[in-house]
C-alpha cells in the first residue's frame, strides 16, 4: 500500500467526488429519519495543503485552487466550496477536508458514519483529524470486507462511498464485485463509487457488472481536464451513483460543463449517463 492521497488531494477528481458527495448528504438530510454513511476507503481526513506532499505535487492548485475565488459557480460547486471554507475560517485555502471530514460535518446527532482505513499511518492521522463522537466509528480494516460486514446499517437508509486507490491492476473489477455483493445486502442504499478514467472499456465492463447484479438506477458522471497523456498522469475521473438522489442529475448537468471549462488543461470534457 504505497498510495498517499495527500499527493492528489483537492485535484479535479476530488472536486467531482466531493461536490457529488455533499449533494448526496444534503439529500439524505431532507428527511428527518436518521441515516448512516459507510466510507470504505477513508484516507486521513484532513490534508495540510502547505505540507510536504501537497507542496511536492500541488495538484490542488489546478483543482479546488482554481475555483476558490470564483464569483458565481453553479450551486453544486458553490455548496462544495462552502463546505471546504468551513475548514479554512480565515478564507485562505490551507486545509482540505477529505471524505470522512466532510461527512462528519454533515451528520446530525442521530446519523452515523463508519469509516475504514487500512494504512496504519493514515488511520492514526484520521483518528486525530476527526472529533471523538459516538456517532463516528473508525475502523482499521479492509474497506471491501466492510461492505459485507457493516451492511445493512441499523438506520436502514444511507450512503456508501467507495473510493479505492486502484493500486492493483484488477482493483476496478474487485470493487465492482464487492459492490454487487453489497447490493444484495443493502439494495435500496445509495452508492457513490469513484473510478479513475484510464480505460473506457474497463469502466463499461464494471458498470455492466453492476447493472447485471441488481442495480436498478444509476447515474454516471465523467469529467476530464485534458486528453490522456502517454506518461499516464490521471486527467479524468468517473463516478457511478447507484440509486442517485433526486435532483442530482440536473445539478451535475449544470456543474460539469462549468468544471470542464474552469479546470481545463487542454482538451477537457464531460459526460453524464443515466441507466
Ligand atoms: C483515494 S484514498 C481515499 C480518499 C478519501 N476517500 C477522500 O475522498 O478524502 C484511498 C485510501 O484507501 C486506503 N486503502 C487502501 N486499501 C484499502 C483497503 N483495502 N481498505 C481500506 N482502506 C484502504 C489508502 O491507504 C488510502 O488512504
Amino acid at each position: 500500500m504505497n498510495y498517499r492521497h495527500a499527493f492528489h488531494v483537492g485535484n479535479h477528481a476530488d472536486v467531482l467526488k466531493h461536490a457529488s458527495l455533499l449533494f448526496c448528504l444534503d439529500a439524505l438530510r431532507r428527511k428527518p429519519t436518521p441515516f448512516a454513511v459507510l466510507d470504505t476507503h477513508a484516507g486521513r481526513g484532513l490534508y495540510d495543503l502547505t505540507g510536504e506532499e501537497a507542496q511536492r505535487s500541488p495538484e490542488w492548485r489546478d483543482g479546488v485552487g482554481r475555483l476558490w475565488n470564483w464569483p458565481e459557480p453553479p450551486p453544486l460547486v458553490a455548496q462544495y466550496l462552502e463546505a471546504v471554507r468551513a475548514f479554512n475560517a480565515d478564507g485562505e485555502l490551507r486545509t482540505y477536508p477529505g471524505s470522512p471530514a466532510l461527512i462528519t460535518s454533515a451528520l446530525r446527532p442521530d446519523d452515523a458514519l463508519a469509516a475504514c482505513e487500512l494504512h496504519p499511518e493514515e488511520y492514526s492521522a484520521l483518528r486525530r483529524a476527526l472529533p471523538r463522537v459516538a456517532n463516528v466509528q473508525l475502523h482499521a480494516r479492509d474497506g471491501y470486507e466492510s461492505l459485507a460486514a457493516l451492511l445493512p446499517p441499523a438506520q436502514k437508509r444511507g450512503l456508501v462511498v467507495i473510493d479505492p486507490p486502484y493500486e492493483k491492476p484488477d482493483e476496478l473489477a474487485t470493487s465492482a464485485q464487492a459492490i454487487t455483493r453489497a447490493l444484495k445486502r443493502f439494495g435500496h442504499g445509495s452508492y457513490l463509487w469513484w473510478r479513475p478514467m484510464k480505460s473506457e472499456s474497463a469502466l463499461n465492463a464494471a458498470d455492466a457488472e453492476i447493472h447485471a447484479h441488481g442495480a436498478r438506477e444509476t447515474l454516471r458522471a465523467d469529467l476530464w481536464t485534458a486528453a490522456p497523456t502517454p506518461e499516464g498522469k490521471l486527467v479524468g475521473s468517473s463516478i457511478l451513483l447507484i440509486n442517485p438522489p433526486y435532483g442530482i442529475e440536473p445539478a451535475l448537468r449544470e456543474a460539469l460543463p462549468f468544471l470542464a471549462d474552469a479546470l481545463t488543461k487542454g482538451q477537457s470534457g464531460w459526460a453524464l449517463r443515466q441507466h
